[in-house]
């Protein structure tokens, strides 16, 4: 399973990449919006810290204009994935863009029939929001489930399933039960997921038990 952070906040991004765990980055325009920065400038440092796909999602609603400004995107680095709504005009910018080599990460799904369109247009990467689903009684992870078996079904399709509006570690760990190829996690997520009340017991036990010890390992 890749893990990809859904931030445009670098130190943030930085610090997590040097866990050695992070995959890519995913933004999109409230996120671009929230950092105060400047799109162009912030897409090129993330792409410098992350080898990975690192999303970037075209403002434009129509083909011709998705298209250049897609294609305007995909020029800041080579690891830029351009993101694009999941709409007739969003999927018909996603043919065009993956035909020609550009990732593609189509976004804004909400359900499995979209997917199977975004997977016949060649989307690199596909985003169910799981999140946005819940927040309306709906079952995001459902969602997931039924996706990740439909794509299953076709060799053809080689859509990755990029599981986003993540809201909790539970959405990751059923994620990957599930099989979906990435999770795109706030930082905060991420951090929860390393977290557990008896990893932190335990090490204060060994940690004391060790000083008691009176014995050092790099002084032997
Ligand atoms: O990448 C999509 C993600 O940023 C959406 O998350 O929390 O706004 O539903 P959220």
């Amino acid at each position: 399973m890749k893990f990809f952070v859904d931030t445009a906040d670098v130190a943030e991004i930085r610090d997590l990449a040097s866990t050695g765990l992070v995959d890519g980055v995913t933004t999109n325009p409230s996120i671009i919006a929230k950092s105060g920065l400047n799109f162009f400038d912030v897409i090129a440092e993330i792409c410098d810290i992350v080898d990975g796909p690192v999303s970037a999602e075209v403002a434009a609603t129509d083909h011709e204009t998705m298209l250049k400004e897609g294609q305007k995107l995909a020029q800041i680095a080579s690891n830029v994935a351009v993101k694009v709504p999941l709409t007739p005009d969003g999927l018909k910018t996603c043919k065009v863009l993956s035909d020609a080599g550009t990732q593609v990460n189509v976004t804004l799904c909400f359900s499995a029939g979209q997917a199977i369109l975004a997977a016949k247009a060649g989307a690199t990467f596909v985003s169910p929001f799981v999140g946005r689903l819940d927040d309306i009684s709906r079952d995001g992870m459902g969602l997931i489930e039924e996706i990740c078996t439909i794509y299953a079904n076709y060799e053809t399709f080689e859509t990755e399933v990029l599981v986003a509006s993540i809201r909790s570690p539970n959405h990751v760990i059923e994620s990957a039960q599930i099989g979906a190829d990435v999770v795109t996690v706030p930082p905060s997520v991420l951090r929860q997921l390393f977290k557990h009340p008896l990893t932190d017991s335990g090490l204060e036990a060994f940690l004391s038990d060790w000083a008691g010890s009176g014995q050092s390992i790099l002084g032997s």
